[in-house]
């Protein structure tokens, strides 16, 4: 007997779902990054913490037993940070949009890599122009800035500066954040590739895996479900700056999660 199968998914919706599943895989990749050097300032943490609480227990004065337990406070609340910026990374993917200072959006995301960009000799700097706020998808833009920042943590494997920007621009009602590295550049015929799916240019070595050539497709989506833009400019060996501007008002009413229209980043 012949048995029928009853289709539940549209074509449409299963694609939509394979794009919230490698979504939610790239972030994991990205993260993953990060494992080590979050682990190795977890270490030097507890490190701290046992330490001092060793001194604390044999301190003769009150002075230096508050001291320590300062210290040890310092210590637990710096872990509570880095906890609560991973788990806001982790955090279920909700699609709704959310009026947001993306300046504290952004140092969430770089409590989690500052460290990271230490160990490969970058100097992180900040331009904070007031507190600009918009309406976003709280975890695809963190998603959005991960990628940039180990995009741009890649391309100065001898070290450099990285500088994040976020400003207003009255003139366009859009927020702007900017990711600015003193990598290795991109060659002006590379520039249309580079948000292609699996573009890459890396390989793996006994550092890192190599690379999976999602991270700006993702990007460019999320952008465009944003109804934002993204500009690159580059110079070959002087570096590059990656440039999100997201509307600071929301012309629909309820944005579906991950467009797929092409229009949008250039
Ligand atoms: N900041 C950057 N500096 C130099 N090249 C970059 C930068 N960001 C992206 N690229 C180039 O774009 C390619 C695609 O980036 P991405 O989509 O994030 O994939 P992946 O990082 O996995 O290679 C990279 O392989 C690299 O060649
Ligand atoms: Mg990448």
């Amino acid at each position: 007997m012949a048995t029928t199968y009853s289709v539940e998914h549209s074509a449409a919706q299963e694609i939509e779902q394979l794009r919230q599943q490698v979504l939610r895989l790239q972030k994991l990749s990205q993260i993953g990054l990060l494992t080590s050097s979050i682990t190795h300032e977890f270490n030097n943490l507890l490190t701290t913490i046992i330490n001092f609480a060793k001194l604390g227990l044999q301190a003769d004065s009150e002075a230096e037993r508050r001291d320590a337990l300062q210290r040890i406070l310092k210590a637990g609340q710096r872990g509570s940070t880095i906890c609560n910026s991973l788990l806001g990374l982790l955090r279920q993917e909700t699609v709704r949009r959310e009026m947001t200072d993306l300046v504290a959006l952004v140092e969430e995301v770089l409590t989690l890599v500052e460290k990271d960009l230490q160990r490969h000799q970058i100097r992180l700097e900040k331009d904070y122009q007031g507190r600009p706020r918009a309406p976003v998808v709280v975890g695809q833009i963190q998603q959005l800035l991960l990628n940039l920042i180990t995009n741009a943590r890649q391309a100065m494997p001898r070290g450099g500066r990285l500088r994040i920007t976020v400003r207003e621009n009255p003139e366009t009602d859009m927020v702007e954040i900017a990711v600015h590295d003193t990598g290795v550049g991109i060659a002006a015929d590379k520039l249309r590739l580079i948000f292609e799916p699996f573009y890459t240019t890396k390989s793996a070595d006994e550092r890192e895996p190599s690379g999976t050539g999602l991270g700006l497709t993702i990007c460019r989506q999320i952008i465009e479900a944003h109804q934002g833009r993204i500009r690159v400019e580059s110079l070959v060996g002087r570096g590059t700056t990656f440039t999100v501007k997201l509307p600071r008002r929301s012309s629909l009413g309820n944005p579906s999660a991950i467009a797929g229209a092409e229009s949008g980043a250039n």
